[in-house]
This record gives structure tokens, sequence and C-alpha cells, in this order.
């Protein structure tokens, strides 16, 4: 199995100085990355970084496995109640592997039960799945790593209720929480009311867990090939595991999204042209984001650094997006993902009584999806464009496994250049806080007396219409 990371246009000699990337400053990351190779794999060997290992622990397929069997034969309906690296994961592994799969009546799934992802407290948008699905063949995947998010305990209590309504006493049979397997709320009532439950590794973070029963169950439970999953990404690891940062891709993708961000292209787009692959760009989203972007550095002053991620999709976004790309700020870098070979193709017929439309048949929608996606590296390239692609053979297990490995050791390499703790997520604690206050939770009554100051000094200045 292949992947290239195809950097030409990134370069100078194909966009031109101001915004283009010289060789040199690509060798001049070498003797860095070898220090910084050398502190992950310390780190590694030290055990702070669990997330690296993962695909190499195979023990966790046959206990998976063998509760995904179980729940296939009593479910119709698995939820996952989750939200940030408890969903985003499973979201893009469902529909890069299982695409449609909802869709389509039970029979053609094989007797699969249906997944769904929910990951908001919108009640409306909740209330439409719930009333897709029979209480009493649903089951509900609560996941939360630290066992407390707000949203997902919300959501939970709700569905805990809508479950008992239904089934009285047996409500637990209806839920698996995965979470910490020490702390939290989650963990507390696993063993107080004997829910059943999944570990997530320790010290394994959010956007880290796709390889964990964070996403390994849910997806296991719709015939996502687990194992080979987990061994696309254990058998790219050596390639992305060593200090040579020009035969690196997750390195060299990071040392160039850098560079790139030094000449002021801090944007970050991610663009498939599949559909299957659409959500990948968006779990990379929270990946990079939550990542990278941060105030303060490892040595501890301000930086308010982080390139920020934008996702899109080819070819649709080409009447959406790609306008901005080409003309607006030169501030961006697209990152493009290519399918080498989709499973199917579709002969686009002539049609006599059309003949503007003739120069197309005898063509594929294959064929056109590449030659759109060329042509717009082609205009971007000769406006001056940053843009690069990855290319994979097929979307499979092996290559989506491999994707993802390589896009979170990208990401921790990344916190390295640039000079931030890439594992953490301290920016989105003060919005937690003030939620807890204003939903009344104990202990949070200071944070609600900063709230109201804060809304004491603002002049409302509000314009409300019809
Ligand atoms: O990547 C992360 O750590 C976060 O996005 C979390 O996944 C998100 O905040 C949800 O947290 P938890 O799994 O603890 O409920």
């Amino acid at each position: 199995m292949q992947i290239s990371l195809d950097y030409s246009n990134m370069m100078a000699d194909a966009i031109g100085s101001e915004f283009g990337i010289y060789d040199g400053a690509i060798s001049g990351l070498s003797a860095q990355t070898k220090n910084i190779h050398q502190k992950i794999q310390l780190r590694r060997e030290r055990g702070e970084l669990p997330f690296f290992d993962l695909p190499h622990s195979l023990e966790v397929v046959e206990e998976i496995s063998s509760l995904a069997s179980e729940l296939q034969e009593t479910f119709d309906n698995l939820v996952v109640l989750g939200i940030g690296g408890s969903a985003l994961g499973t979201t893009a592994v469902f529909n890069a592997l299982r695409y449609g799969h909802n869709l389509i009546d039970k029979q053609q799934r094989g007797g699969l039960p249906r997944l769904f992802v929910l990951d908001n407290v919108d009640p409306d948008g909740f209330l439409v799945y719930l009333s897709l699905c029979d209480p009493a063949r649903t089951c509900f995947l609560v996941i939360s790593k630290s066992g407390t998010t707000v949203e997902t305990t919300s959501q939970f209590l709700v569905a805990r209720k809508w479950i008992e309504k239904k089934v009285g006493d047996h409500y637990r049979d209806h839920f698996i929480l995965i979470t910490d397997p020490e702390s939290g709320i989650l963990r507390e009532l696993v063993d107080r009311e004997g829910y059943r439950s999944c570990n997530i590794p320790t010290g394994v973070g959010g956007r880290f867990s796709v390889f964990t029963p964070v996403s390994l169950l849910p997806l296991a439970c719709v015939g996502v090939d687990i194992a080979a999953l987990l061994k696309g990404a254990a058998d790219f690891s050596s390639l992305v595991c060593h200090d040579d940062l020009e035969s690196n891709p997750a390195y060299l993708n990071a040392a160039l999204q850098y560079l790139a961000y030094q000449r002021g292209l801090r944007i970050s787009v991610l663009m498939p042209y599949s559909d299957h692959l659409r959500d990948i760009a968006d779990w990379f989203r929270q990946l990079w984001a939550e990542s990278l972007g941060k105030k303060i550095s490892t040595d501890g002053s301000v930086r308010h650094v982080g390139p920020t991620p934008v996702n899109a999709l080819g070819t649709t976004d080409q009447h959406s997006q790609v306008q901005l790309y080409m003309e607006g700020p030169f501030d961006k870098v697209v990152t493009f993902v290519v399918v080498d070979e989709f499973y199917q193709d579709l002969q686009i017929p002539n049609y006599g009584a059309a003949p503007e439309t003739a120069y197309l048949s005898g063509h594929t929608m294959g064929e056109l999806i590449h030659v759109e996606q060329q042509a717009t590296a082609a205009a971007l390239t000769r406006n001056q464009r940053s843009n690069c692609a990855i290319h994979i053979p097929r979307v499979t297990e092996a290559t989506v496994g491999a994707l993802i490995y390589m896009f979170e050791v990208q990401t921790l390499f990344a916190g390295y250049l640039f000079e931030v703790n890439p594992l953490d997520q301290p920016g989105v604690e003060e919005g937690k806080q003030f939620t807890y206050a204003l939903m009344g939770r104990q202990g949070y009554a200071d944070k609600a007396g900063e709230y109201a100051s804060i809304k004491a000094c603002m002049k409302p200045r509000v314009l409300t219409c019809g």
C-alpha cells in the first residue's frame, strides 16, 4: 500500500519566491527533525505518547469484535453520544468505509444495525434521531474520555429516561459506557450502577483515540474490519516513525505546512476529491485546530499561534470555495486528497440530441473528478497559490488506517515545530466553566459572578428586525 505526497506546487519553482518554499528551507529543518524525533522516541519509551502504539495492540480487536457481534444481534440502531474526539473519528471512518450504510435496508446491510453519531445538544436535531429509532432495539454508546463533558452527560440523561420509559428496569442493557478506566462520572456510574463499559486507554486524548474502543466498537458493529484498519496503520507506522525528514510523509507534511505558515499562509485547507473521505477532512480540522491553536508556547511565552484548518470537498466546493482560494488573500495552502482508483465507475453516455455534450461521451465520472482536481491544482499553481496532493490508491480499511495514523503523527510533529503542546486544549476550559456556572453547577458561583460582571461591562447593541 502506497500513500504519496506530491508537494511540487508548494515550491518556489512552481509558485514563485514570495509564497513558495525552497529546497534549502526543507533541508534546513533536517537537524531539528532528528532532534524532535529523538524527543518523541524518549517520550514514547516513557509511555507518554500511547496513541503511537495503539495500532499494534491487537488484543483489543478480539474483545471489541465479540461485544460487537452481541450488539449486532440484539439491536437495530446504535447511537453514539459523544462530542469532539469522541465522535469525529467515528463519523469519518464510518462514512469512508460504510458510505450510505444507514440509507439501505436491513437486508442489504447484512442485518447490521444502523449507526448514528450524535454530537450536539440541539433538541430539534436530537429528537429527529430518537424518532427514527425504536427504543427497544436501540443501544447507546456513551463516549467520553473525561466522563464529565456537559453535552454528552445531558445526552445520556435524556437517552436513559427515553429508554427507561419503554423498557423499564432493563434500561442499563441499552447502554455501553466508553470512558477512562479510572476517573470521571461515567466510570463511577459503571462501578455503582453496573453499566457495561469499555476503557479508553490512559493517556490517549480524544482526538487521538480513533484506534481505541471510542471508534473501534461502533465501527466493528457496522461491519468495518477493525483488524485491517489497525493493520493499515501499523504497517504504515515504520514509514512515519523515523527521523529522515524528506522521506517521512508525516514529518515532511508538517514541515511544509509550518514553512508555508511562516510565509503568511495561515489557513490550511484539506480538500478530498472523494465523498467517502469528506469527513476525514472534518476529523482532521479538529485534530489540527485543537492541537496547534495555542496561546502559550512550550517555553512559556505568549505566542497565539496556529494554522486555521478548513475542510472542503472536491469537486463540490470548486463551485463554492475555489473562487476565494484562487483570487482572495494569499493566506492558504490547499491539500488535496486524491483517491487513485474508485470502486466503481460510471461511463458518461452519448446523447445525440445534445451535441454540445458530446465531448464528455466515452469518458467516465472517475476520469472527470481526477481531471477536475488536476485542473484546479494547475490553476491554483498558475495563480501562485500553494497546493499539494496526498494520493491514496483506494479507500480501504488499510489506507484509511494509514491516513489517520499519518495525520496524527504529522500533528504531533507540527506541535514541536510550532513550539506548542499539541496534546492539551486549555482554551476550551473557560467556556466550559461559564456553562457550568450558568447551569447552576455547585462550586461555580465565582464563575457565575465573573460572567455577570463581563455582561455588566458591555453596552448591549442588538438589532432585532421583523
Ligand atoms: O480531543 C479532545 O480531547 C476533545 O475534543 C475531546 O474529545 C472533547 O472535548 C470531548 O471530551 P470527552 O471525550 O472527555 O467527553
